[in-house]
Protein backbone atom coordinates (compact mmCIF):
# COMPACT_ATOMS: atom_id res chain seq x y z
CA UNK A 1 0.00 0.00 0.00
CA UNK A 2 1.22 3.31 -1.16
CA UNK A 3 1.50 6.14 1.82
CA UNK A 4 0.40 8.55 -0.31
CA UNK A 5 -2.98 10.26 1.65
CA UNK A 6 -6.03 8.74 0.86
CA UNK A 7 -9.50 10.15 -0.69
CA UNK A 8 -12.90 9.30 -0.68
CA UNK A 9 -14.28 10.22 -3.76
CA UNK A 10 -18.34 10.58 -4.07
CA UNK A 11 -18.18 8.20 -7.32
CA UNK A 12 -21.25 8.69 -10.14
CA UNK A 13 -19.68 6.75 -12.27
CA UNK A 14 -19.89 9.48 -15.35
CA UNK A 15 -17.12 11.36 -17.32
CA UNK A 16 -16.41 14.17 -14.28
CA UNK A 17 -15.74 11.48 -11.52
CA UNK A 18 -13.91 9.65 -13.73
CA UNK A 19 -11.48 11.70 -14.94
CA UNK A 20 -10.99 13.53 -11.22
CA UNK A 21 -9.35 10.57 -9.88
CA UNK A 22 -5.97 10.49 -11.77
CA UNK A 23 -6.75 14.78 -11.71
CA UNK A 24 -6.18 14.16 -7.75
CA UNK A 25 -3.42 11.65 -8.32
CA UNK A 26 -1.96 14.22 -10.05
CA UNK A 27 -2.35 17.53 -8.55
CA UNK A 28 -2.94 16.87 -4.81
CA UNK A 29 -1.17 13.46 -4.46
CA UNK A 30 -4.25 11.25 -3.09
CA UNK A 31 -4.88 7.97 -3.22
CA UNK A 32 -8.70 7.45 -4.62
CA UNK A 33 -11.45 5.03 -2.86
CA UNK A 34 -13.95 5.74 -4.88
CA UNK A 35 -17.56 5.65 -3.12
CA UNK A 36 -21.02 5.11 -5.66
CA UNK A 37 -23.76 5.76 -3.05
CA UNK A 38 -27.12 4.12 -4.29
CA UNK A 39 -30.36 5.94 -3.65
CA UNK A 40 -32.34 4.43 -6.34
CA UNK A 41 -30.24 6.05 -9.29
CA UNK A 42 -29.51 3.20 -10.90
CA UNK A 43 -30.74 -0.09 -12.53
CA UNK A 44 -30.07 -3.02 -11.34
CA UNK A 45 -26.34 -4.39 -11.90
CA UNK A 46 -25.46 -0.69 -12.88
CA UNK A 47 -23.57 -0.31 -9.93
CA UNK A 48 -21.38 -3.14 -10.51
CA UNK A 49 -20.51 -1.65 -13.53
CA UNK A 50 -19.67 1.15 -12.09
CA UNK A 51 -17.39 -0.34 -9.38
CA UNK A 52 -15.01 -2.28 -11.79
CA UNK A 53 -15.14 1.60 -14.12
CA UNK A 54 -13.61 3.16 -10.82
CA UNK A 55 -10.86 0.49 -10.84
CA UNK A 56 -9.95 0.77 -14.30
CA UNK A 57 -9.60 4.76 -13.68
CA UNK A 58 -7.31 4.80 -11.36
CA UNK A 59 -9.02 3.98 -8.05
CA UNK A 60 -7.13 2.26 -5.45
CA UNK A 61 -10.37 0.73 -4.01
CA UNK A 62 -14.08 1.13 -5.02
CA UNK A 63 -16.83 0.02 -3.20
CA UNK A 64 -20.96 0.18 -3.89
CA UNK A 65 -23.27 1.49 -1.20
CA UNK A 66 -26.66 0.38 -1.09
CA UNK A 67 -28.09 3.37 0.63
CA UNK A 68 -31.64 3.19 -0.71
CA UNK A 69 -33.98 1.87 2.66
CA UNK A 70 -31.74 4.84 4.57
CA UNK A 71 -32.20 7.75 1.92
CA UNK A 72 -36.40 6.72 2.41
CA UNK A 73 -36.44 6.41 6.05
CA UNK A 74 -33.83 8.87 7.44
CA UNK A 75 -34.38 11.65 4.50
CA UNK A 76 -37.58 11.53 2.63
CA UNK A 77 -39.62 10.25 5.56
CA UNK A 78 -38.99 13.65 7.08
CA UNK A 79 -39.72 15.87 3.87
CA UNK A 80 -43.14 13.95 3.53
CA UNK A 81 -43.86 14.92 7.24
CA UNK A 82 -42.63 18.30 6.62
CA UNK A 83 -44.61 18.81 3.02
CA UNK A 84 -41.33 20.10 2.20
CA UNK A 85 -41.22 21.60 -2.07
CA UNK A 86 -38.60 24.69 -2.22
CA UNK A 87 -40.46 27.61 -3.65
CA UNK A 88 -43.51 25.76 -3.11
CA UNK A 89 -42.79 23.20 -6.44
CA UNK A 90 -39.76 21.64 -5.90
CA UNK A 91 -39.69 18.10 -4.07
CA UNK A 92 -35.64 18.99 -2.86
CA UNK A 93 -34.77 15.45 -4.82
CA UNK A 94 -31.27 16.25 -4.71
CA UNK A 95 -30.83 18.41 -1.85
CA UNK A 96 -31.68 15.10 0.18
CA UNK A 97 -29.50 12.78 -1.72
CA UNK A 98 -26.29 14.83 -0.50
CA UNK A 99 -26.43 14.53 3.13
CA UNK A 100 -27.11 10.69 2.79
CA UNK A 101 -24.01 10.43 0.14
CA UNK A 102 -21.71 12.56 2.60
CA UNK A 103 -22.55 10.45 5.59
CA UNK A 104 -21.69 7.65 3.53
CA UNK A 105 -18.13 9.39 2.20
CA UNK A 106 -17.24 10.02 5.67
CA UNK A 107 -17.88 6.85 7.17
CA UNK A 108 -15.68 5.38 4.62
CA UNK A 109 -13.29 7.38 5.38
CA UNK A 110 -13.11 6.82 8.63
CA UNK A 111 -12.95 2.92 8.28
CA UNK A 112 -10.12 3.29 5.60
CA UNK A 113 -8.30 5.93 7.17
CA UNK A 114 -8.65 8.78 4.32
CA UNK A 115 -8.51 12.13 5.47
CA UNK A 116 -10.08 13.95 2.92
CA UNK A 117 -13.14 13.51 0.83
CA UNK A 118 -14.53 15.14 -2.76
CA UNK A 119 -17.50 15.50 -4.70
CA UNK A 120 -17.77 16.25 -7.99
CA UNK A 121 -20.00 19.12 -8.29
CA UNK A 122 -18.92 22.66 -10.06
CA UNK A 123 -19.20 25.99 -8.44
CA UNK A 124 -22.34 27.60 -10.00
CA UNK A 125 -24.57 25.18 -8.23
CA UNK A 126 -26.29 24.19 -4.58
CA UNK A 127 -24.61 20.58 -4.46
CA UNK A 128 -20.93 21.47 -3.66
CA UNK A 129 -22.64 23.52 -0.55
CA UNK A 130 -24.74 21.01 0.42
CA UNK A 131 -21.43 18.20 0.57
CA UNK A 132 -19.12 20.74 2.26
CA UNK A 133 -21.65 22.17 4.78
CA UNK A 134 -22.68 18.75 5.27
CA UNK A 135 -19.16 17.58 6.16
CA UNK A 136 -18.74 20.50 8.12
CA UNK A 137 -21.17 19.44 10.64
CA UNK A 138 -20.29 15.52 10.68
CA UNK A 139 -16.23 15.55 10.34
CA UNK A 140 -15.11 18.77 10.56
CA UNK A 141 -11.64 17.45 10.78
CA UNK A 142 -11.92 16.05 7.00
CA UNK A 143 -10.58 18.26 4.49
CA UNK A 144 -13.04 18.54 0.81
CA UNK A 145 -11.54 18.77 -2.35
CA UNK A 146 -13.66 19.89 -5.59
CA UNK A 147 -11.77 18.08 -8.64
CA UNK A 148 -14.43 19.59 -10.86
CA UNK A 149 -14.80 23.11 -9.27
CA UNK A 150 -11.21 23.34 -9.37
CA UNK A 151 -9.93 22.35 -12.64
CA UNK A 152 -12.22 24.39 -14.70
CA UNK A 153 -12.05 21.87 -17.65
CA UNK A 154 -14.74 22.05 -20.68
CA UNK A 155 -16.32 18.73 -21.17
CA UNK A 156 -13.65 18.49 -24.38
CA UNK A 157 -11.11 19.38 -22.14
CA UNK A 158 -11.56 16.56 -19.94
CA UNK A 159 -11.46 14.05 -22.25
CA UNK A 160 -8.45 15.22 -24.03
CA UNK A 161 -6.42 15.33 -20.74
CA UNK A 162 -7.84 11.90 -19.69
CA UNK A 163 -6.57 10.51 -23.25
CA UNK A 164 -3.74 11.84 -22.98
CA UNK A 165 -3.26 9.68 -20.26
CA UNK A 166 -4.81 6.34 -21.50
CA UNK A 167 -7.53 6.85 -19.05
CA UNK A 168 -10.43 4.76 -19.90
CA UNK A 169 -13.36 6.81 -20.32
CA UNK A 170 -16.49 5.50 -19.50
CA UNK A 171 -18.80 5.44 -22.86
CA UNK A 172 -21.99 6.73 -21.57
CA UNK A 173 -25.02 7.85 -23.69
CA UNK A 174 -23.85 11.25 -23.80
CA UNK A 175 -27.09 12.92 -22.71
CA UNK A 176 -27.80 16.53 -23.58
CA UNK A 177 -28.70 17.04 -19.91
CA UNK A 178 -27.16 17.53 -16.95
CA UNK A 179 -29.30 14.92 -14.60
CA UNK A 180 -29.64 13.45 -10.93
CA UNK A 181 -31.47 10.99 -10.44
CA UNK A 182 -32.49 8.75 -7.05
CA UNK A 183 -36.20 7.28 -6.13
CA UNK A 184 -37.86 10.58 -5.00
CA UNK A 185 -37.34 12.00 -8.40
CA UNK A 186 -35.36 13.06 -11.35
CA UNK A 187 -33.72 16.47 -12.32
CA UNK A 188 -32.37 17.96 -15.48
CA UNK A 189 -30.83 21.06 -16.35
CA UNK A 190 -28.73 22.17 -19.33
CA UNK A 191 -28.84 22.25 -23.09
CA UNK A 192 -31.73 23.57 -24.62
CA UNK A 193 -33.52 23.54 -21.09
CA UNK A 194 -31.43 26.98 -20.48
CA UNK A 195 -33.62 29.10 -22.32
CA UNK A 196 -36.65 29.37 -20.21
CA UNK A 197 -39.03 29.70 -23.07
CA UNK A 198 -38.58 26.63 -25.03
CA UNK A 199 -40.83 23.44 -23.85
CA UNK A 200 -38.75 20.73 -22.71
CA UNK A 201 -38.57 18.49 -25.34
CA UNK A 202 -40.14 14.78 -24.67
CA UNK A 203 -36.36 13.03 -24.37
CA UNK A 204 -36.17 15.14 -20.62
CA UNK A 205 -38.59 13.10 -19.18
CA UNK A 206 -38.32 9.11 -18.01
CA UNK A 207 -40.15 8.52 -15.40
CA UNK A 208 -43.96 10.16 -16.35
CA UNK A 209 -45.68 9.59 -19.44
CA UNK A 210 -46.67 12.21 -22.46
CA UNK A 211 -50.15 13.23 -21.89
CA UNK A 212 -51.07 12.39 -25.30
CA UNK A 213 -50.21 8.80 -24.48
CA UNK A 214 -51.95 8.81 -21.18
CA UNK A 215 -54.45 6.35 -20.36
CA UNK A 216 -58.05 8.14 -21.05
CA UNK A 217 -59.62 6.52 -17.69
CA UNK A 218 -58.40 7.28 -14.66
CA UNK A 219 -57.14 5.24 -11.73
CA UNK A 220 -57.42 5.23 -8.11
CA UNK A 221 -54.82 4.74 -5.75
CA UNK A 222 -55.67 4.83 -2.32
CA UNK A 223 -53.31 5.79 0.47
CA UNK A 224 -53.12 4.44 3.73
CA UNK A 225 -50.93 6.70 6.36
CA UNK A 226 -49.76 6.01 10.03
CA UNK A 227 -48.22 8.91 12.06
CA UNK A 228 -47.60 11.04 9.15
CA UNK A 229 -45.49 8.34 7.08
CA UNK A 230 -47.12 6.51 3.90
CA UNK A 231 -47.69 2.61 4.90
CA UNK A 232 -49.68 1.07 2.48
CA UNK A 233 -51.16 1.31 -1.46
CA UNK A 234 -54.69 0.52 -2.26
CA UNK A 235 -54.44 -2.10 1.08
CA UNK A 236 -50.95 -3.63 0.47
CA UNK A 237 -48.01 -2.69 3.03
CA UNK A 238 -44.99 -1.66 1.68
CA UNK A 239 -42.03 -0.58 3.40
CA UNK A 240 -41.53 2.90 2.05
CA UNK A 241 -38.68 2.57 -0.65
CA UNK A 242 -40.97 0.49 -2.18
CA UNK A 243 -44.48 2.14 -1.50
CA UNK A 244 -41.99 5.18 -3.24
CA UNK A 245 -41.29 3.38 -6.56
CA UNK A 246 -44.20 1.72 -6.67
CA UNK A 247 -46.33 4.93 -6.29
CA UNK A 248 -43.66 6.82 -8.96
CA UNK A 249 -44.42 4.19 -11.34
CA UNK A 250 -48.32 4.33 -11.27
CA UNK A 251 -48.19 8.02 -11.18
CA UNK A 252 -45.58 8.54 -13.66
CA UNK A 253 -47.90 6.40 -16.15
CA UNK A 254 -50.69 9.08 -16.03
CA UNK A 255 -48.52 11.59 -16.58
CA UNK A 256 -48.32 13.25 -13.46
CA UNK A 257 -44.74 14.81 -11.59
CA UNK A 258 -43.39 16.91 -14.32
CA UNK A 259 -42.24 20.48 -12.68
CA UNK A 260 -41.02 23.15 -15.24
CA UNK A 261 -39.41 26.41 -12.88
CA UNK A 262 -37.02 29.19 -12.55
CA UNK A 263 -35.19 28.53 -9.26
CA UNK A 264 -33.26 30.34 -7.20
CA UNK A 265 -29.92 28.91 -6.45
CA UNK A 266 -28.19 29.85 -3.06
CA UNK A 267 -25.55 30.85 -5.06
CA UNK A 268 -27.42 33.44 -6.33
CA UNK A 269 -28.11 32.38 -9.57
CA UNK A 270 -31.91 32.03 -11.22
CA UNK A 271 -31.58 28.20 -13.39
CA UNK A 272 -34.39 26.70 -14.87
CA UNK A 273 -35.05 23.24 -13.75
CA UNK A 274 -37.15 20.44 -14.71
CA UNK A 275 -38.47 17.70 -12.39
CA UNK A 276 -39.96 14.70 -12.81
CA UNK A 277 -41.34 13.47 -9.32
CA UNK A 278 -44.82 11.61 -9.99
CA UNK A 279 -44.42 9.78 -6.68
CA UNK A 280 -43.21 12.78 -4.90
CA UNK A 281 -46.00 14.75 -6.32
CA UNK A 282 -48.96 12.21 -5.33
CA UNK A 283 -47.64 11.54 -1.69
CA UNK A 284 -47.27 14.64 -0.94
CA UNK A 285 -50.59 15.99 -2.21
CA UNK A 286 -51.95 13.16 -0.54
CA UNK A 287 -50.38 13.65 3.05
CA UNK A 288 -51.25 17.45 2.84
CA UNK A 289 -54.75 16.72 2.33
CA UNK A 290 -54.99 14.35 5.35
CA UNK A 291 -53.34 16.73 7.78
CA UNK A 292 -56.27 19.00 6.87
CA UNK A 293 -58.28 16.40 8.40
CA UNK A 294 -56.47 15.81 11.44
CA UNK A 295 -54.32 18.43 12.62
CA UNK A 296 -55.57 20.84 14.68
CA UNK A 297 -56.37 24.25 12.93
CA UNK A 298 -53.79 26.47 15.16
CA UNK A 299 -51.38 24.01 14.86
CA UNK A 300 -51.56 22.85 11.31
CA UNK A 301 -51.47 26.92 10.31
CA UNK A 302 -48.27 27.22 12.42
CA UNK A 303 -46.57 23.77 10.89
CA UNK A 304 -47.65 25.14 7.30
CA UNK A 305 -45.63 28.68 7.98
CA UNK A 306 -42.25 26.40 9.33
CA UNK A 307 -42.83 24.36 6.05
CA UNK A 308 -41.39 26.77 3.90
CA UNK A 309 -38.60 27.17 6.09
CA UNK A 310 -37.66 23.85 6.71
CA UNK A 311 -37.75 23.25 3.25
CA UNK A 312 -35.32 26.00 2.25
CA UNK A 313 -32.66 24.87 5.03
CA UNK A 314 -32.43 21.46 3.16
CA UNK A 315 -32.04 23.62 -0.19
CA UNK A 316 -29.67 25.54 1.22
CA UNK A 317 -27.48 22.20 2.69
CA UNK A 318 -28.71 23.30 6.40
CA UNK A 319 -29.32 19.35 7.11
CA UNK A 320 -27.52 19.16 10.39
CA UNK A 321 -28.09 22.59 11.92
CA UNK A 322 -30.41 23.13 14.84
CA UNK A 323 -32.75 25.10 13.33
CA UNK A 324 -33.89 21.50 11.57
CA UNK A 325 -33.67 19.44 14.59
CA UNK A 326 -35.62 21.94 16.24
CA UNK A 327 -38.43 21.78 13.23
CA UNK A 328 -38.06 17.67 13.01
CA UNK A 329 -39.27 18.21 16.85
CA UNK A 330 -41.93 20.14 16.08
CA UNK A 331 -43.12 18.27 12.82
CA UNK A 332 -42.70 14.81 14.84
CA UNK A 333 -45.54 15.71 17.79
CA UNK A 334 -47.85 17.03 14.90
CA UNK A 335 -47.54 13.40 13.06
CA UNK A 336 -49.20 11.08 15.60
CA UNK A 337 -52.38 12.21 14.88
CA UNK A 338 -52.02 12.04 10.91
CA UNK A 339 -53.26 8.55 10.58
CA UNK A 340 -56.09 7.57 7.64
CA UNK A 341 -56.38 7.05 4.10
CA UNK A 342 -56.55 9.37 1.00
CA UNK A 343 -57.99 8.18 -2.37
CA UNK A 344 -56.10 9.60 -5.14
CA UNK A 345 -57.52 9.77 -8.81
CA UNK A 346 -54.64 10.25 -10.94
CA UNK A 347 -55.69 11.02 -14.50
CA UNK A 348 -54.08 13.31 -17.30
CA UNK A 349 -50.87 14.68 -15.72
CA UNK A 350 -52.80 15.42 -12.34
CA UNK A 351 -53.00 13.37 -8.63
CA UNK A 352 -56.18 14.73 -7.47
CA UNK A 353 -57.50 13.75 -3.69
CA UNK A 354 -60.71 12.39 -4.23
CA UNK A 355 -61.65 11.32 -0.76
CA UNK A 356 -60.48 11.26 3.03
CA UNK A 357 -60.84 9.33 6.22
CA UNK A 358 -59.11 9.04 9.41
CA UNK A 359 -60.11 7.48 12.90
CA UNK A 360 -58.22 10.13 14.24
CA UNK A 361 -60.07 13.33 11.88
CA UNK A 362 -61.67 16.40 13.36
CA UNK A 363 -63.93 16.05 11.27
CA UNK A 364 -67.10 16.16 13.15
CA UNK A 365 -70.48 15.69 10.76
CA UNK A 366 -72.75 16.87 13.23
CA UNK A 367 -71.09 20.21 13.53
CA UNK A 368 -70.32 20.47 10.20
CA UNK A 369 -73.84 19.82 8.37
CA UNK A 370 -76.15 22.07 6.83
CA UNK A 371 -79.24 18.89 7.37
CA UNK A 372 -80.99 17.07 9.79
CA UNK A 373 -78.74 16.47 13.40
CA UNK A 374 -77.05 19.70 13.23
CA UNK A 375 -75.47 20.17 16.57
CA UNK A 376 -73.88 23.65 16.18
CA UNK A 377 -75.72 26.48 17.99
CA UNK A 378 -76.18 28.67 15.69
CA UNK A 379 -77.79 31.48 18.47
CA UNK A 380 -73.79 31.37 20.04
CA UNK A 381 -72.47 32.37 16.89
CA UNK A 382 -74.17 36.09 17.28
CA UNK A 383 -71.92 36.86 20.10
CA UNK A 384 -69.39 35.42 18.69
CA UNK A 385 -69.09 37.53 15.60
CA UNK A 386 -70.03 40.90 17.74
CA UNK A 387 -66.71 39.83 20.26
CA UNK A 388 -65.11 38.87 17.36
CA UNK A 389 -65.43 41.88 15.48
CA UNK A 390 -64.97 44.69 18.53
CA UNK A 391 -61.72 45.89 17.64
CA UNK A 392 -62.54 46.24 14.10
CA UNK A 393 -65.48 48.59 14.97
CA UNK A 394 -63.84 50.61 17.81
CA UNK A 395 -61.69 51.67 14.99
CA UNK A 396 -63.83 52.42 12.73
CA UNK A 397 -65.60 54.52 14.95
CA UNK A 398 -63.14 56.40 16.49
CA UNK A 399 -60.09 56.16 13.67
CA UNK A 400 -61.49 55.01 10.82
CA UNK A 401 -64.59 55.66 8.42
CA UNK A 402 -66.63 56.54 11.52
CA UNK A 403 -64.66 59.23 12.31
CA UNK A 404 -63.91 60.84 8.84
CA UNK A 405 -68.02 61.02 8.29
CA UNK A 406 -68.51 62.93 11.35
CA UNK A 407 -65.12 65.42 10.19
CA UNK A 408 -66.97 65.54 7.00
CA UNK A 409 -63.34 64.62 5.43
CA UNK A 410 -62.48 61.73 3.26
CA UNK A 411 -60.96 58.15 5.04
CA UNK A 412 -57.12 58.80 6.08
CA UNK A 413 -57.05 55.18 6.61
CA UNK A 414 -58.25 53.64 3.39
CA UNK A 415 -58.19 56.59 1.50
CA UNK A 416 -61.38 55.84 0.12
CA UNK A 417 -64.03 59.17 0.07
CA UNK A 418 -66.63 59.00 2.24
CA UNK A 419 -69.98 57.95 0.91
N1 LIG B 1 -31.26 22.47 -8.87
C1 LIG B 1 -31.50 21.27 -8.15
C2 LIG B 1 -31.00 21.36 -6.74
O1 LIG B 1 -30.20 22.21 -6.48
C3 LIG B 1 -30.99 20.06 -8.88
C4 LIG B 1 -29.52 19.83 -8.80
C5 LIG B 1 -29.12 18.69 -9.64
N2 LIG B 1 -27.75 18.36 -9.50
C6 LIG B 1 -26.95 17.96 -10.48
N3 LIG B 1 -25.73 17.72 -10.19
N4 LIG B 1 -27.36 17.83 -11.72
O2 LIG B 1 -31.40 20.63 -5.89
Amino acid sequence: MSSNPRLVLAYSGGLDTSVAIQWLAEHKGYDTIACAVDVGQAEPGELDRVHQRALDCGAVEAVVVDAKREFAEDFVAPAIAANSLYMGKYPLVSALSRPVITRHLVRVARETGAQAIAHGSTGKGNDQVRFEVTAMAIAPDLKVEAPIREWGLSRDAAIAWAEERHIPLPITRSSPYSIDENLWGRTAECGVLEDPWIEPPEDVYQRSAPLAQTPDEPEELTIAFHEGLPVAVDGRELALVDLIAEVDRRAGAHGVGRIDMLEDRLVGIKSREIYECPGAVTLLEAHRDLEDLCLEQELAQEKRALEGRYAQLIYNGLWYTPLKAAIDAFVATSQPYVEGEVRMKLFKGHATVVGRRSDRGLYVPDLATYDEGDQFDQSQAEGFVKLWGLPTKVWADLQGPGAARRDGISDASSGAPVA
